[in-house]
This record gives structure tokens, C-alpha cells and sequence, in this order.
């Protein structure tokens, strides 16, 4: 696990960019694993900025996102379809054809679910997935529990999740109480990870997922066991971390 502890957001967005433009280089027809929350949203502009500037294209690219809530339709404007349109495939040459999100409006979780998890498989699998932190250490949404889930699967969400997810809400009422998720497995899965986190509130939670122990109560713990990560956070978020590397 590589940790690099950048100076700020913008620095922090760069290279995290940065890393997701090499592999689009690299490889023109990757399939990119994308994560939505307020932590991504300048990787996404850096990267519009690179398309932009010539320097990427995402013509052959196809994505998977991590979660969805359950019961949003696409069009709504805090579904994470709406998020990755708004942030990023609006803004790109990406086929949205080939860009995939849970269906969220699919009431049937079981089918919902087994249908997102074969399309990965069919697609090849991803190659890298990119994760933001939830406070509590969860990735897409898996929640701290007492194992790691393994497949796409359906959650409810935890009542720090539902406060935390509620500033995007006109109120707390408004947010689901459930979402369809990636399984930790469906994550591990992926070549490679990029996990991104800022800000000073994130401190202690990178610091116990990242060097503490490896428990499903904090479920981004699990990625100490991948060989190929690369944690990005700014100074703040790094605080704690910094002094245990
Ligand atoms: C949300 C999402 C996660 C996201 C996390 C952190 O609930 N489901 O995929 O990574 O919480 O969000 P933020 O970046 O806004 O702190």
C-alpha cells in the first residue's frame, strides 16, 4: 500500500487524476471503477481539464460505479448516476452506453444485484477502481458489520451514514434508507484501487483503516491486503497517519 499524503484538495485531485489519466493512456479501453461523494468531485474536474486539453480520451473507456441508492431514478438529482453525469460523462467523449451504475430503481434488490455483478464479470473485471472513506470506514456502502460482504448486494444504511449523506438533502427525511453497493470482494477484485480522502474529519479514520487492524467493523481496512493501492489524502487528512508511517 502505497500512502501519499498530498498539500491540499487541489494537490490531492491532481495526482489522484493523475493516476487515473496513466491508466486511461496506458490502456485506451480500461474499465475504471468510479466512486461518487463530495471527495472525488476535483479528480473529476482535473480530469474534464485533461480531456479537454487533449490529453485523454475516454472513447473506449467503460465504468462501474460503486453504489446507488435504493429507489432514486437516474434523473434524480442525488442519485449517483446524476453525480457521475454532471461531474464527469457529461463533460467527455465516454459512451454513456457504456458507463454503469446500480439500477437504483430497480425494485427486484436480487436481480438489481446479480445483474450488476455479471456485468463486471462479462466486461472482464475492473482494472481500477477508484474509493473514497466513509467516516466510519466504509467503502461504497459497506458498513461496518461483523464480516466482509463479498458480492453487489443491497444495505441499510447506517444512521451516521443517513446524517452524514442528509447535507445533500433538502432533509434528513429525503435520504434512503437503503442502497445497492459493491461487495468488498467485487472491490478486492479490481487490479488495482486508488482510495481518496480529505480534510481534517477523515484524519483518524485513515489512520485506523489503514494502519490499524484488518476488521470488518472498519471495512476499508480490508484493502491493507490488496498489493496494488495507492491511498491519496491531503495534509489534513493525513495528520494522524503521517506520524504512524
Ligand atoms: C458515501 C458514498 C461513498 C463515499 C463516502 C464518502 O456515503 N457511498 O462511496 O466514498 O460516503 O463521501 P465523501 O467523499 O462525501 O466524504
Amino acid at each position: 500500500m502505497q500512502i501519499i499524503i498530498a498539500s491540499d484538495y487541489a494537490d490531492m485531485s491532481r495526482k489522484a487524476a493523475d493516476v487515473i489519466a496513466a491508466q486511461v493512456k496506458n490502456k485506451p479501453s480500461s474499465i475504471l471503477g468510479l466512486a461518487t461523494g463530495s471527495t472525488p468531485i476535483g479528480l473529476y474536474a482535473e480530469l474534464v481539464k485533461d480531456y479537454e486539453a487533449g490529453l485523454i480520451s475516454f472513447k473506449q473507456i467503460q465504468s462501474f460505479n460503486l453504489d446507488e441508492y435504493r429507489g432514486l431514478e437516474a434523473d434524480h438529482d442525488q442519485s449517483y448516476r446524476y453525480f457521475m453525469n454532471q461531474n464527469l460523462f457529461n463533460h467527455v467523449d465516454i459512451d454513456k452506453a457504456q458507463t454503469h451504475v446500480p439500477d437504483g430503481a430497480n425494485p427486484d434488490a436480487d436481480a438489481a444485484c446479480a445483474a450488476y455483478e455479471i456485468a463486471i464479470r462479462q466486461a472482464g473485471g475492473v482494472d481500477l477502481q477508484l474509493l473514497g472513506l466513509g467516516h466510519n470506514g466504509h467503502v461504497g456502502f459497506n458498513e461496518p458489520a461483523d464480516f466482509f460482504p463479498v458480492d453487489t448486494h443491497v444495505v441499510d444504511l447506517t444512521e451516521s451514514t443517513i446524517q452524514a449523506n442528509s447535507r445533500l438533502f433538502d432533509s434528513i427525511d429525503e435520504v434512503p434508507r437503503q442502497a445497492y453497493t459493491m461487495g468488498i470482494g467485487t472491490i478486492m477484485k479490481a487490479d488495482q484501487i486508488l482510495v481518496v480522502a480529505n480534510g481534517a474529519d477523515k484524519a483518524q479514520i485513515v489512520a485506523d483503516a489503514f494502519t490499524g487492524p484488518v476488521v470488518p467493523q472498519v471495512p476499508a481496512s480490508v484493502l491493507q491486503l490488496h498489493p496494488r493501492v495507492t491511498v491519496i489524502v491531503d495534509a489534513e487528512a493525513g495528520s494522524i497517519i503521517k506520524d504512524r508511517l
